[in-house]
């Protein structure tokens, strides 16, 4: 089906609200492989005089290897009624079983990125890596380190430039 191409920053709004209260899907990869999980963290705005998103990965996730091998990835907004997948791609892993095939969703080249993107979503953004940053243990302030992550298993976190938009 032909999505619906906006223009930034329409439907950011939308994609921080679902990332923060449902969770949206970050997919990442090619043909030759790819992946996808849940994330509930997400920053947009304009940075580089660019409009970026960016998206905290921790190492320890399937996904990571993709977010590493590839330059790309995708943030998927999904309609209310397919809210299980959204719980499955953040509580399986896709080392363990093929999470498109379990959801059931349908994995799609992006328009504009090698990694896919899911074709019964809603909103979807698609990003070129510009910018990675592992984080850096010594540079996290203390009560963080201590709410978030118990010494270890810090996020990457990844960079997107926005080079499309799309909706259903
Ligand atoms: C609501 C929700 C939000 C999540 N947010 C993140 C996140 O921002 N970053 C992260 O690394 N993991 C996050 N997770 C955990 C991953 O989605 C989960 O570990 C997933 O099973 C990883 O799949 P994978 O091993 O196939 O990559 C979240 C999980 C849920 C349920």
């Amino acid at each position: 089906m032909e999505r619906k191409r906006l223009e930034f920053p329409d439907g950011i709004v939308e994609v921080i609200d679902a990332t923060r209260t449902r969770g949206t899907i970050v997919c990442a990869g090619d043909q030759s492989g790819s992946n996808g999980m849940t994330i509930g963290w997400i920053t947009i705005g304009s940075s580089w005089s660019r409009p970026i998103c960016a998206v905290l990965v921790r190492p320890s996730r399937y996904t990571h290897k993709f977010m590493e091998s590839g330059d790309s990835f995708t943030v998927n907004v999904l309609p209310e009624d397919l809210q299980g997948a959204v719980d499955l791609f953040g509580t399986e892993s896709g080392r363990d079983m093929d999470k498109f095939a379990e959801a059931p969703l349908t994995a799609t080249k992006g328009l504009m990125v090698a990694s896919p993107y899911i074709a019964e979503a809603s909103l979807v953004v698609e990003c070129r890596i510009a910018f990675k940053q592992p984080m850096d243990r010594s540079l996290i302030t203390a009560d963080w380190v201590e709410d978030f992550y118990g010494g270890e298993d810090y996020h990457t976190i990844y960079y997107g430039e926005i080079l499309a938009i799309h909706a259903k």
